[in-house]
């Protein structure tokens, strides 16, 4: 609608998730103080407040947002519930609903925190990685049953992907290539999957589409190998719905600390300001330190960045945010989990020195 303004719904769920959500509304407050946030249940808090992980109240109001700005779900309380009670079906509801079928998960090394990483810092300097992850198809969506066949318990999960999935993730990936480093790596396990099969071939047809941009084949369990060993090596890792689950919490880690770690999940919808998104650190609940005041908001915050690049088209604001991150950890700030064992702070001061820094135009970065 011309003339409105963009409306966030923070959905900060559970454990860790409400805290790093509070950071990150704070900082994109800060870059664009038009947009009008309101806060939701979800999770493990929608069950507790409504008796319903995914509460009617939170999906209107999600269905009206233009973006998404979500914490994180789930916690040990919950294991014992069965699969429609679970907040991480919620979660997943959530993704199929609005159709977020891209999930980029950057991992780039933050400078200053190469000796963080519990791999050496000649490995990981520098690492900057574009993961795509197909995020509503694959075993997370296919059939699935529980039975028993009279002698003992039975369950199977189906990967199911469809031409049309793969085709357009992987137009997703190829476009992304072409504002980096032009090259995508195509993760799969084609020696054993006839859904990786299906995959390859998909791909390589998309890619006659890209001339301009390289492709390489790579079977899962390499890829696992070869992030910790050379992750440089990789510009946009394309990949399915588990596998990309699985080397995005690998990935993580070379940057020091999964709470760096931001993502976006968008479809096809547009709204009136960009796409509409899911932005997500995907460093989960923590239970371990919930309430404690001292998770690491970077994560969030830089999924903020992503909500402004993609569902603001505000690649400026988007810029002033990453920027500002870079300089506050420059600067010596640090949450616990990357300091290293020196000095740390609590997750709202490491967001004000943040926030601080945003002040200073982009220009006096040296
Ligand atoms: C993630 C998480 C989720 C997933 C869980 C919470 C369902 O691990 O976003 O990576 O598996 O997609
Ligand atoms: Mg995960």
């Amino acid at each position: 609608m011309a003339g409105s303004t963009p409306r966030i719904a923070v959905l900060g769920g559970d454990g860790i998730g409400p805290d790093v959500a509070a950071a990150a509304e704070r900082v994109l407050r800060s870059v664009r103080p038009d947009c009008t946030f309101t806060h939701h249940h979800f999770g493990g808090a929608g069950l507790r407040h409504h008796g319903n992980p995914d509460p009617e109240a939170t999906r209107e109001a999600c269905d009206v947002s233009d973006a998404i700005l979500f914490g994180a779900v789930g916690g040990p309380e919950f294991d014992w519930r069965p699969a429609e009670e679970r907040p991480e079906t919620a979660l997943l509801a959530l993704r199929k609903r609005h159709e977020l079928f891209a999930n980029l998960r950057p991992v780039r090394m933050i400078p200053g925190l190469e000796h963080v990483s519990t791999l050496r810092a000649d490995v990981v300097c520098g690492v900057d990685v574009a993961i795509v992850r197909e995020l509503t198809g694959g075993a997370y969506f296919g059939p699935k049953t529980s039975t028993t066949d009279g002698r003992e318990r039975v369950a199977t999960d189906t990967i199911v992907y469809r031409e049309s999935e793969i085709e357009r993730i992987a137009s997703f990936a190829f476009e992304l290539a072409r504002t980096r480093r032009k090259h995508v790596m195509s993760v799969d396990k084609q020696n054993v999957l006839s859904t990786s099969r299906l995959w390859r071939d998909v791909v390589n047809a998309v890619a006659s589409r890209y001339a301009d941009v390289g492709l390489d084949h790579m079977l899962v369990d390499t890829a696992a190998m070869q992030l910790v060993r050379d992750p440089r090596r990789f510009d946009v890792l394309l990949t399915e719905n588990m596998f990309g689950d699985i080397l995005s919490d690998e990935a993580a880690m070379l940057t020091g600390s999964i709470g760096n770690l931001p993502s976006a999940s968008v479809g096809t919808r547009s709204t009136a300001f960009g796409v509409f998104g899911l932005y997500e650190p995907i460093a989960g609940t923590a239970p371990d330190i919930a309430g404690l005041g001292v998770a690491n908001p970077v994560g969030a915050i830089l999924s903020a960045a992503l909500l402004a690049r993609h569902s603001l088209n505000d690649a400026a604001a988007a810029e002033r945010i990453e920027a500002a991150v870079d300089r506050a950890i420059a600067g010596g700030a640090r949450t616990r989990d990357i300091a290293g064992g020196g000095p740390s702070l609590s997750t709202d001061a490491f967001t004000e020195a943040v926030i601080t820094t945003l002040e200073r135009p982009v220009e006096q970065v040296s």
